[in-house]
């Protein structure tokens, strides 16, 4: 299976190191199935002091990442990395599963960490290809960001996640949530497992799971259920649960 390669363009690479050695990104590594690679803007720079920030063309507060260190690096990971530059920034355009999935089919990519209020715009406007955010709050970098994106990429690509971890079982997969998910002691606290669950019948069981992705999805984000599209099963077991969550709101 093809390789996946990361570039990540930060001045803390040492961020990115603990998360290549642990659970399923770490395994995609050691298996090949994942390369990254961190380059640190410090490196292109001339000074003593090695600094990439200056201060802001027209005053005001904090600092600007300047542009001449990313650049070089930009034209460096784009000697060894494939695929679009992405600058992770709470300007950009949320991330979505469904992003997430079309970003996985290419070979790499190379990310883009802010630091400081912002970077100069004339790297944005001449070598960004595409700004991602990954929600309406703010970090003190990208670097978090990009973890995130890495993360969830890593997990779409063939052979990343073990068969027995199926992502065909993800929320999200098919636009639902998740089902809950129990494992032993069958009683815990005084709360039993589903009998369902210990039944042993395998379509009852599926079923059941079912159900309670539907009742997951509209008792916590009926948002999506507008955009999921629903098999004729799921859409009259939909409006089975509707009718009992009627039925149990009048009684
Ligand atoms: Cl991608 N970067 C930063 N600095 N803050 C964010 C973000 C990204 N996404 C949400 N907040």
């Amino acid at each position: 299976m093809a390789v996946f390669k990361f570039s990540v363009i930060s001045i803390f690479p040492e961020l990115f190191e603990p998360f290549c050695k642990v659970g399923v990104f770490g395994r995609g590594i050691s298996n090949g199935l994942l390369g990254l690679d961190t380059i640190n803007p410090r490196e292109f720079t001339t000074d003593n002091y090695h600094s990439v920030d200056d201060e802001p063309f027209g005053g005001g507060s904090g600092m600007v990442f300047t542009p001449l260190p990313l650049y070089k690096a930009i034209q460096k990971s784009k000697k060894s990395t494939p695929g679009p530059v992405i600058f992770l920034t709470p300007a950009g355009k949320t991330l979505t599963h469904a992003r997430v999935v079309s970003l996985s089919k290419l070979d790499g990519m190379t990310l883009l960490c802010g630091r400081y209020e912002g970077i100069d715009q004339r790297i944005v406007d001449l070598f960004v290809d595409e700004e991602i955010s990954i929600g309406d709050y703010v970090l003190s970098g990208g670097e978090a960001a990009a973890l995130v994106l890495m993360d969830a990429i890593a997990r779409q690509r063939k052979g990343v996640v073990k068969e027995s971890e199926s992502v065909e079982n993800d929320s999200f997969f098919d636009g639902l949530l998740d089902h809950p998910h129990y494992t032993r002691p069958a009683e815990f606290n005084k709360r039993k497992v589903p009998d369902v669950l210990l039944s042993g019948d395998h379509g009852k069981i599926a079923k059941w799971r079912m159900k309670m992705k539907l009742v997951e999805t509209l008792t916590k984000r009926p948002d999506l259920l507008n955009k999921a599209s629903l098999t004729p099963e799921q859409e009259k077991m939909l409006a089975d649960i509707r009718e009992e969550l009627r039925v149990m709101g009048d009684g």
